[in-house]
């Protein structure tokens, strides 16, 4: 099968990529601008620039490549950003969605977007697939309104709602383990919230699911992220101990002490008995996780 992939050259869309091509699918990578990807010399593999928001960009790759899925990775996925710049957000994360969807309708693709806990208030969690929904911050409203598009699709979809990724970034951008990592490293303290509760997905297991999705045609919503709820803070702190590093330089902070601009949803993380059961997932443990996401790197 051929497996259009926005976002490719993202933190996420990377390892995506990486795992379509290992299971022998082929794959168009796609993103703003020059690739960025490892993976550049497999035959299985090619790029093209494209930009969500330009439906010119996306017709001419759509006809070329004619995709029998799309997997839609490319977001703008900063609370903070989205919340300044509302419009931009909107355009691309619900536009850009819906770009997508009426050129995928064209050649009957199969469908699968990436989503997040931020569709979730945050009072009740961890939630299941079928939970209400009710979004705290602008880049929540723009993901729901996008999840709203994809189930209206005429076509098979599927929905992979995911929480607090983490692992190692090949060219992606950073993510809280390796910033945490980097400041240590420098002797400088970090500030990290200790009052959201979240269930920290490891890269590799987000994306081996999202192959075997494609791979099973399971359409519907999929709740996939790691078994264990800590907030981020504790989570530094199991990195910190396990890169033997200063922990005391991780200072706890709580909702409401940094000026952001995004609130943040206070409980999420996810009941995973769904992708358990049906897609035989089987998420790493966190301390798993740390070992692969710092391998090669200490
Ligand atoms: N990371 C997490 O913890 C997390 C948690 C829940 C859900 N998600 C969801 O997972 C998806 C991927 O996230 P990520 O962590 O991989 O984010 P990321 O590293 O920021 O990757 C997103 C990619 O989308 C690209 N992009 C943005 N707008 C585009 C456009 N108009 N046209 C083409 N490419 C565009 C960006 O391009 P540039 O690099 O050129 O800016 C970037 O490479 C997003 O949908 C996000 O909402 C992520």
């Amino acid at each position: 099968m051929k497996v259009l992939v926005t976002g490719a050259n993202g933190f996420i869309g990377n390892y995506v990529c990486e795992q379509l091509v290992k299971a022998g699918l082929t794959v168009m990578a796609t993103g703003k601008g020059d690739c960025r990807l490892l993976l550049k010399s497999n035959p299985l593999f090619s790029y093209r620039s494209m930009d969500f928001t330009n439906p010119f960009e996306v017709d001419l790759v759509f006809e070329d490549f004619k995709p029998g899925c799309v997997v839609h990775a490319g977001a703008n996925g900063r609370p903070d950003v989205c919340e300044q710049n509302q419009m931009q957000a909107y355009i691309n994360n619900v536009e850009g969605t819906v770009t997508l969807l009426t050129n995928a309708a064209a050649h009957q693709s199969f469908f699968l977007f990436i989503s997040t806990d931020f569709v979730f208030d945050g009072n009740a969690g961890p939630y299941a697939e079928d939970d209400p929904t009710n979004p705290v911050n602008y880049y929540g409203r723009t993901k729901l309104e996008a999840e709203e598009a994809v189930r209206d699709y005429e076509h098979d979809w599927a929905i992979v709602r995911t929480v607090l990724v983490f692992g190692k970034p090949q060219t992606g951008r950073e993510n809280i383990l390796t910033l945490v990592q980097k400041s240590l490293l420098a002797g400088q303290e970090i500030k990290i919230f200790d009052d959201q509760y979240r269930t920290p997905t490891y890269v590799e297991d987000l994306a081996a699911a999202i192959v075997s999705i494609i791979q099973k045609k399971a359409t519907g919503t999929w709740h996939i992220s790691g078994n264990e709820m800590v907030t981020p803070y504790q989570l530094s702190v199991m990195a910190a101990r396990y890169l033997n590093l200063d922990e005391s330089l991780i200072c706890k902070i709580y909702s409401g002490d940094l000026a952001e601009a995004a609130k943040r949803p206070h409980r999420t993380g996810f009941i995973i008995e769904k992708a358990v059961k049906h897609l035989g997932y089987k998420p790493l443990t966190l301390e798993e996780g740390l070992k692969k996401t710092f391998s090669g790197v200490v």
